[in-house]
């Protein structure tokens, strides 16, 4: 396999539209875990009456439909992501919701605001899709007011270890696929970011589903692999297949684990000598 993309372009193709990470949302969606990821990071991040707010990377707007009625109505809200695509889907799922929310293209790595105006940025799985993860951290403590705060998920080491287990043995989880992923996991995080932040607190969220047919484990096996830059899935589709249909003939369920977490980091805030 020719492996040439890098860490940017492979998240410009996995995301040049929205349907790999609506299919990788819908599979958890039936999860052992009562509180849905969304609502979980949304209690987390406790957005208080005229805060100033912006997400980063905000995929199809997810965190925001399902938390529709804890959105205090006095915030503002900007909702952004580098994909033109994700966006205006966001933008579907969302305008006519009548919230207090604005979309707007940015790259992390260049965020376009003034110092000190944002209470709370968020960037939810998605700071491990940026190559230059200390230059998007720069700018975003750049634009928090001072003690106003970062809240940044991600997955462990050991998120869907069983299918990670399960596709080594074709040879489709290797290190070089994970190369095109920048170093930020629950187990790293805090290191990433203690440069830049103060106070960083940490939560994990546990996630497994139990997956009883074909379709939904295929599909999310698909949404990891884009074939134009993965054309040896395309080679091993058939033998993945059948290796799932007789692990359902044999157990009746193939369980994967997700496991991810969140971070709250602090802007620290700067004491003037008089
Ligand atoms: C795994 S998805 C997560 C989406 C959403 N935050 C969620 O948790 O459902 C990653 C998102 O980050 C966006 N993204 C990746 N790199 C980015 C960058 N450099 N700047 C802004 N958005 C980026 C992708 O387009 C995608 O929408």
């Amino acid at each position: 396999m020719k492996n040439k993309k890098t860490v940017k372009e492979f998240a410009e193709l996995q995301y040049k539209n929205h349907q790999n990470l609506t299919t990788r949302m819908n599979l958890w969606s039936y999860g052992s875990n009562p509180e849905s990821f969304q609502k979980w990071i949304f209690s987390n991040i406790q957005i208080q009456e005229y805060e100033r707010v912006l997400e980063l990377g905000c995929g199809t707007g997810q965190l925001w439909i399902e938390n529709i009625k804890n959105i205090p109505s006095t915030c503002s809200i900007i909702l952004s992501d580098f994909s033109k695509e994700m966006l205006s889907k966001a933008k579907e799922n969302i305008q006519p919701l009548n919230l207090p929310i604005k979309f707007e293209i940015i790259d992390a790595e260049k965020i376009p605001y003034p110092n000190q105006i944002f209470d709370v940025v968020i960037g939810c799985h998605m700071l491990y899709h940026i190559p230059n993860i200390q230059k998007a951290l720069i700018s975003i403590n750049r634009i928090l007011k001072s003690g106003g705060r970062f809240i940044s998920t991600t997955i462990s080491q050991q998120h869907i270890r069983e299918l990670k287990d399960f596709l080594s043995e074709f040879g489709l989880y290797s290190e070089e696929r994970m190369n095109l992923f920048s170093e930020f996991r629950n187990e790293t995080g805090r290191e990433v970011l203690k440069p830049f932040f103060s106070e960083i607190k940490f939560y994990e969220y546990i996630n497994q589903v139990n997956i009883t047919s074909v379709d939904p484990l295929m599909s999310y096996i698909e949404s990891l692999f884009p074939m134009e830059e993965f054309p040896d899935y395309q080679e091993k589709k058939v033998e993945v297949e059948e290796a799932i249909v007789k692990i359902l003939e044999k157990r009746s369920k193939f369980k994967v684990t997700g496991i991810s977490g969140l971070f709250e980091a602090k802007k620290p805030i700067i004491a003037y000598n008089s």
